[in-house]
């Protein structure tokens, strides 16, 4: 049998190697001092982060800006308290990157940066403490931190750099990845989490190396929360790429354990605030930490109203520590379901795509057991309901539906729940009526009374029903449906206009109650016959990872108009679309077109590192794919069989490996009609 060194001895070789490891690199390792000089670590099962960690993290807003700075984070400490934020469970307040000088002084200890922190960082801790508060800082797991000024790591200085956070009353580190010279991920955060425990203050110890060595297959005992993905940008793509590399990943997250996608970006204003409602539901069903990542002293009430719904940080902050998981995912409408403590189900209805879609699921496929009726509780609306079963709903595009879910006997205090449905297509060719019906559906265990459906569309269209908008008994599981006809005005430009479908009615005992859902229509132009080019076609809507889709060149960088020529492996092509992984480009094909060819591939024009996947889709569901193809290959033909769909989507994934270089062109994208 193997005899295992004694912790303390442990911790010297640990200790040895990194010094052996950075000696190699040329650096020396002056403060690895001897780990016996602190007291005794406290038990590893310390109570720390029982729940995902809230509070704010000034990175997402900032970067390295000069706003960063005491007063920024005294004011963050400040709203925390005057906004409710506190009250509703916001904690740390926490610096990143960049708070201290490029130089550690004579003793080798970190420096304030005097222009942003004059009063040094423990004023600024002590400060955050008078307000009930905690307080976090960063630093890296590596010789520099991340930033190109060179601001000290902690990679040989783990336990003199832990000792000073504790000083100075640290209470939550976050520590990164930059310039760790090639020294074992494990070792470097384990190493950090012993001179966190040898200060035998609790600090939450926040792993920050993006998921490079699947730190949720070992870190369970390194530290509380462990990064899963690269870092997140304030758009779309962005967000919905690493929510779905952290999904996957439900059965590591459990109490002083969390998988974290990232600190949040709601309120920067690069999304809607309907994404951003979806960038919190799915954060909440994931268990992920809520930081706050927009500077709060200019946020919107939208971003207070988001950032402060109690009933969605309740998902987040449920006892058992369940992670959601994916029920169903086809067509981009997505089932998340959530076990909470008391026996209820928190279940997202996410729509990743660009058009309205119902999405549907059950009370027993939830894991609720068997019930005559349900209540549901709409925690964005703040509604209750019943239900007879079904979890259902018409969620708006990249909009999500979040509900709470109990068997419990109090559902017929509850208006029974309808689902508003839109059949028919949400398309209109501007002058030409279109034809559509709408459903009223009672999903409720109990009849809806006087039940009275309306349409309203943007002003100067005409919405008209031509088939009855109201019924007096709509029994469980029936529906009303009414056809109507809309017409946009003549001339009204191609894009997204939305209309608003409400039911209004009562429950048996009379209380009014009342649906509504935003539907989005798109003006489009009938499909051209012929072959042509996509990129002298109108798209319906796109999503780029990095500045907007190209016309006709590559994607350049973030403006508009600076590609290059699409060049894939030398060879050039006139006619395509450049785009950045995440991407998506939707086109309305109006089921009268039947293929789509393109010569695919990943653009010259940004070094070797680049591989991305080609996907095209005929309303949600992919009917060609090429790659991963990286930037050493030639572009590939793909060619796809769209016929009878209404959308086509051109997709861009990142090939599995990040989204860095990631340049794909479509080249001579053709749509035949
Ligand atoms: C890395 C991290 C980010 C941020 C920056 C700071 O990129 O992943 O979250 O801390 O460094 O430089």
């Amino acid at each position: 049998m193997r005899h295992l060194p004694t912790r303390t001895a442990r911790r010297r070789v640990v200790g040895a190697l990194i010094a052996g490891v950075l000696g190699l690199a040329g650096l020396s390792a002056p403060a690895l001092a001897s780990p016996s000089a602190y007291p005794a670590a406290p038990a590893p099962d310390d109570g720390l982060a029982l729940t995902p960690p809230m509070g704010f993290n000034n990175w997402n807003s900032t970067h390295c800006r000069a706003e960063f700075n005491e007063a920024m984070v005294k004011g963050i400490a400040d709203l925390f308290v005057e906004k409710g934020l506190k009250d509703a469970g916001y904690e740390y307040v926490n610096l990143d990157d960049c708070w201290a000088l490029p130089q550690r002084d004579p003793d080798g200890k970190l420096v304030p940066d005097p222009v942003r922190f004059p009063n040094g960082i423990k004023a600024v801790a002590d400060y955050v403490h008078s307000k009930g508060l905690k307080f976090g800082i960063y630093t890296s797991a590596g010789t520099k931190t991340c930033n190109s000024a060179g601001f000290p790591g902690a990679l040989g200085h783990e336990y003199s750099d832990a000792r000073q956070f504790a000083d100075w009353g640290v209470d939550y580190l976050k520590y990164d990845n930059c310039n760790n010279q090639g020294v074992d991920a494990k070792l470097r955060y384990t190493t950090m989490r012993d001179a966190l425990r040898a200060t035998g203050r609790p600090i939450v110890y926040s792993l920050c190396e993006w998921g490079q060595n699947k730190p949720w297959e070992w870190a369970s005992d390194v530290g509380q929360l462990w990064r899963t993905t690269g870092d997140i940008s304030d758009n779309w793509g962005s967000m919905l790429s690493i929510l779905k590399k952290n999904l996957p990943l439900a059965p590591y997250a459990g109490p002083g354990n969390w998988n974290d996608p990232d600190m949040l970006e709601v309120g920067n204003g690069g999304m809607t605030d309907t994404e951003y409602r979806t960038h919190f539901s799915m954060w909440s069903i994931m268990a992920a930490p809520l930081l706050i990542g927009s500077d709060l002293r200019s946020a919107s009430d939208e971003t207070f109203d988001i950032l402060s719904n109690r009933e969605v940080i309740a998902v987040d902050q449920d006892p058992l520590g369940e992670q959601g998981t994916v029920l169903s995912s086809d067509g981009g409408r997505w089932v998340v379901a959530k076990e909470m403590k008391d026996g209820s189900r928190a279940v997202a209805l996410f729509n990743e795509t660009g058009s309205a879609q119902r999405i549907s699921t059950t009370a027993a496929a939830v894991g609720l057991p068997d019930s005559d009726a349900y209540t549901l509780r709409d925690l964005w609306q703040h509604k209750s309901y019943n239900t007879a079963g079904r979890i259902s709903a018409t969620v708006p595009a990249h909009g999500t539906v979040l509900f709470r879910v109990r068997a419990d006997d109090r559902w017929a205090a509850h208006p029974p729940a309808v689902e508003l449905d839109l059949g028919g297509g949400s398309f209109v060719e501007a002058g030409r009526p279109a034809a559509l019906t709408t459903a009223v559906t009672d999903l409720g265990r109990t009849s809806a009374k006087r039940v009275s459906v309306t349409l309203t569309g943007p002003a100067g269209w005409t919405v008209r029903p031509t088939s009855p908008t109201t019924v007096g008994t709509l029994p469980s599981g029936r529906s009303l449906r009414t056809s109507w006809k809309v017409t946009a005005p003549e001339g009204t430009a191609h894009g997204p206009y939305d209309l608003t479908l409400r039911a209004t009615y009562r429950s048996p005992t009379g209380a009014r109650a009342e649906s509504v859902v935003p539907l989005r229509f798109s003006v489009v132009g009938a499909p051209p016959s012929g072959t042509s080019y996509l990129s002298d076609l109108p798209w319906l809507s796109t999503a780029n990872g990095w500045g907007p889709v190209e016309r006709d060149t590559s994607n350049g960088e973030s403006a508009a108009g600076d590609g290059s020529p699409l060049t894939v492996n030398g060879t050039v092509y006139e006619k395509g679309l450049g785009v950045h992984a995440q991407s998506a480009v939707e086109y309305y094909a109006g089921k009268a077109c039947e293929t789509v060819t393109a010569q695919v591939g990943v653009d010259d024009e940004e070094g070797a590192d680049g591989s991305v996947a080609f996907e095209i889709r005929a309303d949600g569901t992919t009917v060609a794919t090429a790659g991963p193809l990286t930037n050493a290959q030639a572009a590939q033909g793909v060619s796809a069989d769209v016929s009878g769909a209404q959308v086509i989507s051109l997709v861009v994934t990142d090939g599995g490996d990040g989204t860095t270089s990631d340049h794909g062109d479509w080249g001579d994208a053709r749509l035949s009609c």
